[in-house]
């Protein structure tokens, strides 16, 4: 499971976690969180999946927090006794990312870097804080404030009850892009969108009119 995830932006609490990781134990299963979100919380406590318990199999990346998406560069943290059997399936899957990434990626991890970092989530969140609400004004209906990463999920069944087409016209016609629910899953996927906050907030102004010139004119 994925905290914070994609494409809602919720963080899971941490009693439900619990929860979740005691039933994936009675069952002798394993659990896998990707926390590849770290560090893009707005507001809320980030923590880790690893304060509940070393035995949970935690996935990351540098595409994220640290903006290096296409690096294919990331990592997991796993129980100590499984090292050795993930390093062969890593070995004979990818081998390891390339030399650069590498460099690339010990750089980002210096203070330096993080100061840089923390500004730009405070950015993310400014940039949340300013879609949230234009967006429920124009008339779509999000039922949870995403905490976390840079999506907003929403309802759009007001416009259409098929979000993939309406996605496609508004690109054709408007030039804004979202991703249609269908792209994750299929509970209610044509009644919701997702859109994601990675362009600047006057980009997002611009997008913010030109959605509702197209809802007008529909
Ligand atoms: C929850 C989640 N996990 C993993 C990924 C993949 O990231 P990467 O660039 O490290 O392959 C994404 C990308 O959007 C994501 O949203």
């Amino acid at each position: 499971m994925a905290s914070p995830s994609n494409p809602t932006g919720t963080l899971l609490p941490e009693d439900q976690l619990a929860e979740l990781y005691r039933i994936v134990d009675k069952k002798k299963g394993r659990l896998v969180v990707d926390e590849i979100y770290q560090g893009l919380v707005y507001g809320a406590n980030d923590t880790t999946a690893l304060a509940l318990s070393d035995e949970i199999f935690v996935i990351n990346s540098f595409s994220k927090y640290f903006g290096m998406t296409g690096w294919r560069v990331g990592w997991m943290v796993v129980p100590a006794h499984y090292v050795d059997v993930i390093d062969r399936i890593a070995q004979n899957v990818f081998l390891a990312p390339p030399t650069v990434s590498q460099y690339a990626a010990l750089t980002a991890l210096t203070s330096k870097t993080q100061v840089e970092l923390d500004q730009r989530r405070d950015i993310f969140m400014q940039r949340r804080d300013y879609l949230l609400p234009a967006l429920e004004q124009l008339g779509f209906e999000v039922a949870v404030k995403p905490q976390g990463a840079f999506y907003i999920y929403a309802n759009c069944e007001k416009f259409t009850d098929d979000s993939f087409s309406w996605g496609n016209q508004l690109l054709t016609e408007q030039g804004v892009a979202l991703a249609p629910g269908i792209d994750f899953g299929d509970y209610l996927a044509n009644k919701h969108c997702r859109f994601a906050y990675t362009q600047s907030l006057e980009k997002l102004e611009q997008a913010i009119d030109k959605i509702d010139a197209f809802i007008r004119m529909k």
